[in-house]
């Protein structure tokens, strides 16, 4: 039996931009996705996962060897799917099929914009493979996960995988068909609280919102894009020096943009407020907005009071350096 983790992450600054070519500046925090697995003498796939809302469901390796999942799950559905694609890619990359208990836990809110579907899909694999007795790199690990949120989602980013795979901080550009991402030292501790209420619009939507706005004005947008761009670019500067008063106001200044850009909504804006007038150094949306999650630099109780206070819920998060990790080995 073995349990694998995995991080969640925040964007700290760039996101939407990220998506027309700007860099963007990403944490993995120590908030974490577990994963236990126990292989079977049979071929059955079992996950319990509470917090995905997938407790007791079972599904069957078929005799093509692909992952049947025998009912209409309904809601579930899609994080059921993850999983699912995980464990399918695990089984083809090491063309070992066996039938496996998978027990999922999750330290974070699931589809707040944390990165946990990323998560999940990391920490599925790499607990299927070790369980087995396979090492496997992280390269392929993350290049793996990439392709289970492209199979599930149609479209994704590699950031979230990356995140889950290396942790640490990442400097994420987009060129071409290819994103470079270069690890970023921090020159101070980076205290955040994350303040979260549930998601009304999809990433997929938001995107496609902002590229219409894009679209039809495109000589107002862009400037805006390009600003944050810009954000970025000092952001790391500031983060390397350990300069937190700097990342405060360039959080500040993001935020605003993104709201400009109509990503924000009234529960986030009233956290991200709150949070900055309860002495917070800086604080954003962070993710692609319409609800989830937001940022603030800070580790004091009374930003953490003043987000709870607008309706929100509480998430205190520090740099995870680690990325996916055994956790116990038995
Ligand atoms: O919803 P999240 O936290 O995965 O963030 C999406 C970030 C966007 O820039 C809006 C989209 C993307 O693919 O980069």
């Amino acid at each position: 039996m073995i349990t694998i983790r995995a991080p969640g992450k925040v964007i700290l600054y760039g996101e939407h931009a990220v998506v027309y070519g700007e860099p963007a500046l990403a944490m993995a925090i120590n908030k974490y996705l577990y994963v236990t697995a126990r292989a079977r003498d049979d071929n059955k796939i079992n996950i319990n996962a509470r917090d995905l809302r997938l407790a007791g469901i079972s599904v069957t390796i078929s005799e093509g060897g692909d992952v049947v999942a025998k009912t209409d799950y309904g809601a579930v559905i899609s994080a059921l799917s993850y999983v699912k694609r995980a464990i399918e890619l695990a089984m083809e990359y090491l063309d070992k099929k066996v039938g496996i208990d998978l027990e999922i836990r999750s330290e974070m809110p699931v589809g707040a914009g944390l990165g946990t579907s990323a998560a999940v899909a990391v920490a599925t694999i790499l607990a299927y493979a070790k369980e087995l007795g396979y090492d496997i790199d992280k390269r392929e690990l993350s290049r793996l996960a990439w392709q289970v949120e492209k199979d599930v989602q149609g479209s994704a980013s590699p950031t979230d995988t990356t995140m889950a795979t290396f942790g640490g901080i990442m400097y994420i550009k987009p060129e071409g068909n290819n994103t470079v991402m270069e690890p970023v030292k921090p020159g101070a501790n980076v205290p955040l609280i994350i303040g979260y209420v549930p998601r009304i619009s999809t990433t997929k939507d938001l995107v496609a919102m902002v590229r219409r706005k894009y679209e039809i004005m495109r000589n107002i947008i862009e400037p805006i894009i390009k600003s944050i761009g810009l954000i970025t670019k000092k952001g790391r500067e500031a983060l390397e020096m350990g300069d937190l008063e700097l990342m405060g106001t360039l959080m500040n200044i993001n935020h605003g943009l993104l709201d400009a850009l109509g990503v924000s909504t009234r529960q986030l804006n009233d956290m991200v407020y709150a949070a900055r007038h309860a002495g917070a150094l800086g604080s954003k949306l962070t993710g692609a907005g319409g609800g989830g999650c937001m940022i603030a630099l800070s580790d004091r109780i009374e930003v953490e009071k003043a987000i709870e206070l607008t309706g929100g819920s509480v998430l205190r998060a520090g740099l995870d350096t680690n990325g996916a990790t055994i956790v116990s080995n038995d």
